[in-house]
C-alpha cells in the first residue's frame, strides 16, 4: 500500500528519502506496483532519430574517421543533455544529493580502473600506482572520479562539455596543491580535443557519459583517436532492458528521487552485446564486461553477474594504429546519399 502512494503521487523530497527507503525496501521486491510500472514500459519509446545509426553497420564502420567527425551528423553533443547539467552544475560535491550515486560508485569504480590498469602496465610506485598514467576522464562532470585517479599518481585531464561543471571542478581542487599538479580540466568536448591530441591518452575513462551522448559511434571514434595504441577504455553505463527503466528511470528518478527526474532517456541505453559489438568493429577488444548493482536502501554498490541494469566495461585499442574502416573506405557518392537521407 506504501509503495502505490508513493507510486501514485505522495511527495518523495530528498530528506525523506532515507526513511522512506527503510519502511519501504521490503517492497522493492515485491511485485505489487513493478507490475503497474511495467504497464508504463510497453511501446512508449520514440524511434531514435541519430543519422549514425539510421546508416547500415558496413556502411557506418566504413566512413573515414576524419569524415564522421567532420560532416553535419557527428557531434557527439546533445543539448537538452547539456542543458540538464547545467542546472545542476553546483551539485556535485554534495555526497547526499543528486550525485549520490556517483559519489558512492567511486568505491567500485575507482578500484577496478586501479587493479586493471596496473595489472596491464604495472605498478610504477606504491601509493602512486597510477605514476605516469596519462589519463582522460570524458563527462568529468564535477571531477568525482577525476580527483580519486589523480591521487593514485595519474597525469588526469578531466574533459566536460558544461562549463559550469569545469568551474565547480576547478573550484574543489584548487585548495590541493597535489591535485593541481596532477589534474587539468578542460570545458569542451571529445570532438574538441581531438583536434589538439591523436594517441596521447594510455587511458580514458567514460563513466556514466555514454547514455547521455548524441551519436555513439563518433564518441567511439574519437576515443580511438585520443588512445595510444594499446590504450585502455573504461566504459559505465546502463543496459537497455525493461528493468533498467523500472529501476534506473521510474524507481530512481520518480519514487525514490536518487537522481533527478528527466536525468535518463531509456533509449540512449544500450546493451552489452551493441556496445561490443561497436567497440570491436571500431578497433578495440573487449576484455571484460561487469554487472553492477546498486542497492536503493543502503546507498552502496556492488558487483554482480547481473548486467541487467548497470555494468562497467573494459576494452583496450588494437595495437594496429591504421584505423580499421581506413583500410576500405566506401565512396564519397554513398556517404553523400546516406547523409541526405538522413536529414
Ligand atoms: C552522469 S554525469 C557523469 C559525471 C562523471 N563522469 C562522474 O561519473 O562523476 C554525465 C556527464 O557527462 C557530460 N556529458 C554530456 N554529454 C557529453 C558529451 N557528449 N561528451 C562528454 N561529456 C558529456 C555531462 O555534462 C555530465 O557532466
Amino acid at each position: 500500500m506504501m509503495a502505490k502512494r508513493l507510486l501514485f503521487g505522495a511527495d518523495c523530497r530528498r530528506k525523506y528519502v532515507s526513511v522512506i527507503r527503510n519502511a519501504i525496501c521490503s517492497e522493492i521486491h515485491g511485485s505489487s506496483w513493478m507490475k503497474a510500472c511495467a504497464a508504463n514500459v510497453q511501446g512508449r519509446w520514440p524511434k531514435v532519430e541519430n543519422a549514425m545509426e539510421r546508416l547500415p553497420t558496413s556502411v557506418s564502420a566504413k566512413i573515414p574517421f576524419k569524415r564522421r567527425m567532420c560532416s553535419t551528423f557527428q557531434s557527439t553533443i546533445d543539448q537538452a543533455e547539456i542543458k540538464k547539467f547545467q542546472s545542476l552544475a553546483q551539485k556535485w560535491w554534495d555526497e547526499n544529493g543528486e550525485f549520490q550515486a556517483l559519489h558512492t560508485m567511486n568505491d567500485l569504480r575507482v578500484p577496478f580502473i586501479r587493479d586493471t590498469l596496473i595489472n596491464y602496465i604495472g605498478s610504477r610506485q606504491s601509493g602512486s600506482p597510477l605514476s605516469g598514467v596519462r589519463l582522460l576522464d570524458v563527462g568529468c562532470g564535477g571531477g568525482l572520479l577525476s580527483e580519486p585517479l589523480a591521487r593514485l599518481g595519474a597525469v588526469v585531464t578531466g574533459l566536460d562539455p558544461v562549463e559550469d561543471n569545469i568551474r565547480t571542478a576547478e573550484v574543489h581542487k584548487s585548495p590541493d596543491p597535489f591535485l593541481n599538479k596532477q589534474l587539468q580540466y578542460k570545458a569542451c568536448s571529445l570532438e574538441d580535443i581531438t583536434e589538439e591530441c591523436s594517441e596521447c591518452f594510455d587511458a580514458i575513462v567514460a563513466s556514466e557519459v555514454l547514455e547521455h551522448v548524441a551519436d555513439r559511434e563518433t564518441f567511439i571514434n574519437c576515443c580511438y583517436h585520443v588512445l595510444k595504441p594499446s590504450g585502455h577504455l573504461f566504459i559505465t553505463t546502463i543496459n537497455k532492458t525493461n528493468l533498467s527503466y523500472l529501476i534506473g528511470i521510474i524507481a530512481a528518478e520518480w519514487i525514490f528521487s536518487i537522481v533527478p527526474r528527466g536525468t535518463h532517456e531509456w533509449e540512449k541505453f544500450v546493451i552489452p552485446e551493441e556496445l561490443e559489438r561497436q567497440l570491436e568493429s571500431n578497433g578495440f577488444y573487449v576484455e571484460s564486461i561487469n554487472g553492477m548493482y546498486y542497492n536503493i536502501c543502503s546507498g552502496l554498490w556492488s558487483w554482480t553477474e547481473s548486467t541487467s541494469i548497470n555494468y562497467a566495461l573494459h576494452a583496450v585499442k588494437s595495437k594496429d594504429t591504421q584505423h580499421p574502416e581506413s583500410e576500405n573506405p566506401v565512396s564519397e557518392e554513398t556517404i553523400q546519399s546516406y547523409a541526405n537521407s538522413a536529414s
